[in-house]
């Protein structure tokens, strides 16, 4: 018999298999420093890029002063134990409160991690008789949650109405020949790779034709579309349609945690079997009280997603005006689509970090099909106009390079952090 580590060890993985060159680096990088723009990266300063703190509140004095009173008031520990057993507070059932006003639904569920949430919901509603029909390119926590799921599950190509409709027609086929079970639909508010919004408004004018109910993960969405914030449902004038809204915190919010908002029946029936907050640790009080700040400043305060929007739309346009091919974004998430193999794709980033001071994210292959590369930049209301200049300059000069053969290496540019 083989030992279970065996393969391990011969097979670190698609991205494991760089790791010995890009640790520290290319993976797992270290940004230090206060929360903004601008941070350092092994000791220089850079233009971040990769931040989800869509509306600059990770480091705003309120937001900070606020967690730290929590803290000093409450310890991490506080309150001890599950939800249902010892763990609740007035505190937790406020924000739940307040969450579900914001997204104009009746009631709201908190939940530790998006991940583990949404996870944990497809699993608490979805029998062994319903019927997922999801969208292609959805977070992988769909797509783990999908792995809970007993029964049949359809996938449709990415915000295609025809297939999706293609999809809707096999599942009701086999609900009726079942003669048991629903049909679950899931998608996103908004794509964070490519930044394009689920196709919600469609989806939801379907309802009428087949029986469904819609769950939504608006992760990027919440805190930054839609005229109160409330997310892509909103932006879209179909939020009504949505029965099952998700966020998480992690993002416009910057923090941890996470909800899921609807109808009070059944947010109470997830709130009773919902198995990941059953059996887990109640959300620590500084969160707690953090997010009813957060939210706070989310309901008062619109002029930062309106700059989060004017630093969106500065960046996007500097991007088309230089000939940059943005995709089909039509949310602050901004990609940059360019042509070039992985080591290229690394030389690339090197330079650009290195002498341009420009931090942000890659997404490569085998994340995206071989010979595409993605830079994905994520304007927040913390980034400047300067901010924005520098980086249209430094994304000019490398493309530049790029189309030019300057960074044809043969291997990854060895820049693992060396201990
Ligand atoms: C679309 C989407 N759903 C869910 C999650 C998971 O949320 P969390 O970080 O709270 O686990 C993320 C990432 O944060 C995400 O981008």
């Amino acid at each position: 018999m083989a030992d279970i580590f065996e393969k391990l060890l011969k097979n670190a993985g698609p991205l494991g298999q760089h790791r010995e060159r890009a640790h520290g680096y290319f993976a797992f990088p270290k940004l230090e420093g206060e929360i903004g723009s601008r941070m350092k990266f092994r000791g220089k300063d850079m233009i971040v890029w990769s931040l989800n703190n869509y509306l600059g509140l990770a480091n705003h004095p309120e937001i900070r002063k606020a967690d730290a009173d929590a803290a000093a008031a409450y310890g991490l520990a506080s309150p001890m134990g599950a939800r249902m057993m010892s763990g609740n507070t007035d505190q937790h059932e406020q924000l739940e409160s307040e969450l579900a006003s914001f997204v104009f639904k009746q009631d709201s569920i908190l939940m530790n991690f998006g991940y583990q949430g949404i996870m944990s919901t497809i699993d608490a509603i979805c029998g062994r008789h319903d019927i997922i029909v999801y969208d292609a390119e959805s977070h992988a926590c769909i797509i783990d949650g999908l792995r809970l799921h007993p029964g049949h599950r359809y996938v449709f190509k990415h915000n295609d109405l025809e297939d999706f409709e293609k999809q809707m027609q096999r599942a009701t086929a086999l609900i009726e020949k079942q003669k048991a079970g629903g049909i679950l639909v899931i998608t996103e508010g908004v794509f964070g790779m490519a930044g394009d919004q689920g196709k919600l408004k469609e989806i939801a004018a379907l309802k009428g034709k087949y029986d469904f109910r819609l769950l939504v993960d608006d992760a990027h969405g919440f805190g930054t579309l839609g005229k109160t914030g409330a997310g892509a449902g909103e932006a879209q004038g179909c939020q009504d349609d949505i029965d099952l809204y998700f966020s998480t915190f992690a993002k416009s919010m910057a923090s941890i945690g996470a909800f899921l908002a609807g109808d009070k029946a059944i947010i109470d029936f997830i709130r009773y079997n919902i198995r990941s907050q059953i059996f887990a640790k109640s959300l620590p009080m500084p969160l707690v009280i953090g997010n009813l700040k957060r939210l706070e400043m989310l309901r008062t305060m619109p002029e930062l997603k309106e700059k989060l929007w004017s630093n969106a739309l500065k960046l996007q346009a500097g991007l088309k005006e230089r000939g940059f091919d943005i995709g089909k974004t039509d949310t602050p998430v901004t990609p940059v689509y360019m042509i070039g193999g992985v080591e290229e794709a690394t030389a690339m980033v090197m330079d650009l970090r290195e002498n341009y001071k420009i931090f942000c994210s890659i997404v490569i292959y085998p994340v995206i099909p071989k010979g595409h590369i993605i830079y994905r930049l994520i304007p927040t209301a913390a980034h400047t106009d300067a901010d924005i200049q520098e980086t249209l300059i430094a994304f000019t000069e490398t493309k530049a390079k790029l189309d030019a053969g300057a960074y044809k290496v043969e291997a990854i540019p060895d820049m693992a952090e060396k201990k």
